[in-house]
């Protein structure tokens, strides 16, 4: 949460901060900011609202320089208003900051500093930073000493960057605590900073990525990384493969409907290299798994957030029905203040498309001090999660900016379906005709998905008449189940409309008394295991007098006179179905919030990367 980006070299930093914020505005978009050094003073426009409007502020009045920092908020500590908004600037104008993440101990720092006379313009606990460092600056004279001083008395999870008057040659960058990713990037005779790697990929790909108690100087010419305790450290260069295109809306109205039309490829490379064809076979070399590691497993637990989580359990059911491990799925926020049952047989495995989820991390930490072996997967290269990992499956989804996940909901279904093949071939517990079988029917899945996103005009005219609605009920079971609860998801966070998603079996004990004129259910009936149940299902809602949409096989005649509305899928071997039967749950959702006119890509009180508790 909150977009960072920093540039010193001898281009003008401003435009480069501003499209490096663009980039960035999925992190959070309550206000935006930007500090410049310009003729050795800071100079600094922020304001409330969209990065739109601090662009046209900064046309108006144009500031230019070598150095500077941009932000954009999402608000945890005060309103999102003008005085809120970062770049924090002290009193004595010499020192300014830019900050993600919660200052755990900034009441307690606040009175200390208050106690010195220091007066507050902000209600943020980032204000408290910009003052530390100016306070030990009044005492050091050494800026790069004040900061790491100031720095290391914040308790919590941070990114923070910082410049000041006194040493005008260098950016001081720090992360703190496990959230708040700090990214540099590597130029010639320039570098850059920023939380995530999109805002500076069209730049440089060489990045460095910093770890926890981790600061950074930067000089146009020099990147000098050190512990808290002065002690150097030699930075890792990681070559991004990402195309900065990737990061790019083209011809889209919005990212997420990019995102959705990206996943044929997306798909496509999630088998590339994974998969051999000719002998059946799974290979996921990162996870660094033996057939004795394999065998050993006793459990699994899926720990995750949000949309993530919901892979997780599309993952479960893969897990168990093909590999016959159990498998657990614990809601990260859940899991980490709970003293779960982990031990060294265990495996705990994190979903996350960003890698930077507070909630995932901690969750992922304390499976470690139990002595689970910890597997990732996770998208964004070397994020936090990532690095933690004892091994990793890589999403190949390439960068994710829409704030409602698609493409990289999706991937870990793939991920997932192959792990429980290489798991069951390791352990020995599936015999080679199946084995090839399910190995052979991943070749179908980008021909699939390419089909169902050819049929968007027929969601959109569903979605003109859906899109006045109060409330949906999603109903799946099985291993769609999941998809029900995601096709709520999706709906409520980008349209606003109330959304439920349920296990078709419990309507009975209760959610049926919902159903009448005014709440359609959207039913997710593909032919699977579950077609049966679901269509008696569908049956006890129409005859309680409500419309229903379903997720339907095409040909399927019983459907077609049942429901009032059809999403047609192609038939599908039934465990990689929900891969197919999402997607138009994901068209759906966008095209009504598209058609209310809102603001798909930041839909409100949300962000992407959820670095905070
Ligand atoms: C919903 C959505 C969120 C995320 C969740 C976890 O569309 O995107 O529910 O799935 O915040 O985020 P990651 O995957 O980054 O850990």
């Amino acid at each position: 949460m909150c977009g960072i980006v920093g540039y010193i070299g001898d281009q003008d930093a401003t435009p480069i901060i501003l499209n490096g914020l663009k980039k960035l505005e999925y992190r959070g978009y309550d206000s935006a900011g930007i500090a410049v050094l310009q003729d050795g003073k800071i100079e600094v426009r922020r304001d409330a609202g969209k990065l739109n409007k601090l662009t046209a502020m900064v046309e108006m009045n144009p500031m230019t320089g070598n150095l500077g920092i941009g932000h954009t908020r999402w608000a945890t500590h005060g309103m999102p208003t003008v005085n809120n908004a970062h770049p924090h600037m002290g009193s004595t104008g010499e020192v300014v900051v830019v900050h993600n993440g919660i200052v755990e101990n900034y009441l307690e720092l606040k009175e200390e500093l208050l106690a010195e006379g220091i007066q507050f313009k902000s209600e943020t606990d980032t204000e408290t930073i910009v003052h530390l460092i100016e306070l030990y600056l009044g005492l050091e004279a050494d800026f790069t000493a004040a900061a790491c001083k100031a720095l290391s008395r914040l308790r919590g999870a941070h990114g923070v960057v910082t410049f000041s008057t006194r040493e005008p040659d260098k950016i001081v960058a720090a992360r703190i605590g496990n959230a708040g990713g700090v990214v540099v990037g590597l130029g010639d005779g320039e570098n850059y900073l920023a939380s995530d790697i999109p805002a500076i990929l069209e730049y440089t790909r060489r990045m460095i990525f910093l770890e926890s108690e981790q600061m950074v100087v930067l000089t146009k010419d020099e990147v000098k990384l050190t512990n808290f305790d002065g002690s150097p450290v030699k930075p890792e260069i990681n070559t991004i493969s990402w195309d900065p295109v990737s990061a790019e809306k083209g011809e889209y109205r919005h990212f997420m409907q990019k995102e959705i039309h990206e996943q044929v490829r997306s798909l496509t490379d999630t088998l590339a290299g994974r998969v051999d064809f000719d002998q059946g076979k799974i290979s996921l070399a990162q996870l660094n798994l033996t057939a004795e590691k394999a065998k050993q497993i006793q459990k699994i637990i899926i720990t995750a957030c949000g949309t993530a989580a919901y892979a997780g359990m599309v993952g479960k059911f893969l897990i168990e029905h093909i590999a016959r491990i159990p498998v657990e799925v614990d809601i990260a926020s859940e899991f980490r203040y709970r003293d779960p049952i982990v031990d060294e047989n265990t495996v705990v495995i994190a979903v996350s498309q960003s890698g930077e989820t507070a909630d995932t991390l901690a969750a992922m930490e304390l499976a470690k001090r139990k002595g689970a072996t910890l597997w990732a997967n996770v998208n964004v290269i070397g994020s936090q999660a990532m690095r933690i990992s004892d091994g990793f499956i890589s999403m190949q989804t390439g960068p994710e900016i829409g704030v409602a996940s698609t493409k990289a909901f999706t991937a870990p279904l793939v991920d997932f379906y192959m792990l429980a093949i290489l798991l069951a071939d390791l352990r020995g517990t599936i015999k080679e005709k199946e084995r090839r079988q399910l190995v052979s029917d991943l070749r179908l899945v980008p021909n699939l998905v390419s089909k169902i996103l050819q049929s968007e005009e027929g969601i959109i005219q569903a979605a003109r008449e859906f899109k006045f609605i109060k409330s949906a009920l999603y109903l799946g079971r099985g291993i769609n189940m999941p998809i029900a609860y995601e096709g709520a998801l999706k709906l409520k966070e980008i349209s606003y409309i109330h959304a439920e998603g349920y296990p078709a079996g419990e309507m009975k004990h209760g959610p049926i008394a919902l159903v009448d004129r005014d709440m359609p259910v959207i039913a997710i009936a593909p032919k699977d295991p579950w077609y049966e149940k679901m269509i008696s299902q569908i049956e006890q809602a129409k005859a309680r007098g409500g419309s229903v949409l379903v997720v339907a096989t095409e040909g399927d005649e019983k459907v077609a006179e049942l429901a009032d509305h059809v999403f047609w899928v192609p038939e599908t071997p039934w465990l990689l179905s929900p891969v197919i039967t999402v997607i138009p749950l994901q068209m759906f959702a966008y095209h009504i919030a598209s058609l209310r006119g809102l603001d798909v890509d930041q839909p409100r009180n949300l962000a992407k990367s959820v670095t905070v508790e």
